[in-house]
């Protein structure tokens, strides 16, 4: 794991600088996030980034968690939530995969360009799926390689192992959604701009 901390590290000045690809596509993903919002929830963002999101959220809800596993993304986070005059995102520095999560201690968690940069998607997904609260919701947007760019497979533990690319893994936009119903979740909402492009999904934990 601190091999992949590292890897973010290195590029978290580009990254911080990057504008967002498709400004209309994240808009939407927030609107349609928010929509599940209410004031007293607690949410749970996992691979935060430099924070824009969270940031965004953080006045429709009670309190954020917001975890990352690099410090340096991390950094540009807390200076835009400070700011930004934003108290209720806290930042933390962990890895997914190995990150202590309370049952049921969250309402809706969020997954932005992730799920593909872990190790073991299905397990992370276990983890979520017992972290939230029946009834709560599950909001994710995933680079779904495999369905466009297979290739992808050879090129990414040659690119890993050079210190290129990070952890990434190659799976279709199907392998995606049945990890989400083996874990329990049913899919509420599924949305792409264009096959191949990123694949949004609001999951939701059943109960109340
Ligand atoms: C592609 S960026 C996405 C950032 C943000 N969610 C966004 O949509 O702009 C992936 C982020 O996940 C973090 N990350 C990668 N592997 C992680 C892991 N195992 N646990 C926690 N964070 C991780 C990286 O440090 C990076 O900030």
């Amino acid at each position: 794991m601190a091999h992949a901390g590292k890897f973010w590290d290195r590029i978290a000045k580009r990254y911080a600088r990057s504008p967002v690809a498709d400004e209309a596509a994240y808009r939407h993903k927030l609107q349609v996030t928010q929509d599940y919002l209410e004031p007293e929830m607690e949410l749970l963002e996992i691979g935060c980034g430099t924070g824009s999101t969270a940031i965004t959220h953080a006045p429709f809800v009670h309190h954020i968690r917001a975890v990352d596993i690099s410090e340096k993304m991390l950094a540009f986070a807390r200076d835009k939530a400070s700011a930004a005059n934003v108290r209720n995102v806290r930042f933390e520095q962990a890895a997914i995969d190995e990150i202590e999560l309370p049952d049921a201690g969250y309402d809706v968690v969020l997954a932005l360009s992730i799920l593909h940069l872990v190790e073991d998607r299905d397990a992370v997904i276990a983890r979520l799926h017992q972290a939230l609260r029946p009834g709560g919701f599950f909001i994710s947007s995933t680079a779904c390689l495999g369905d466009k760019m297979g290739f992808f497979k050879f090129i990414a533990p040659l690119g890993h192992a050079l210190g290129l690319l990070p952890v990434l893994r190659v799976f279709t936009s199907q392998d995606l959604q049945d990890s989400l119903t083996r874990a329990g979740f049913e899919i509420n909402y599924r949305w792409q701009t264009a096959p191949g492009k990123a694949l949004f999904i609001v999951a939701g934990k059943a109960g109340s």
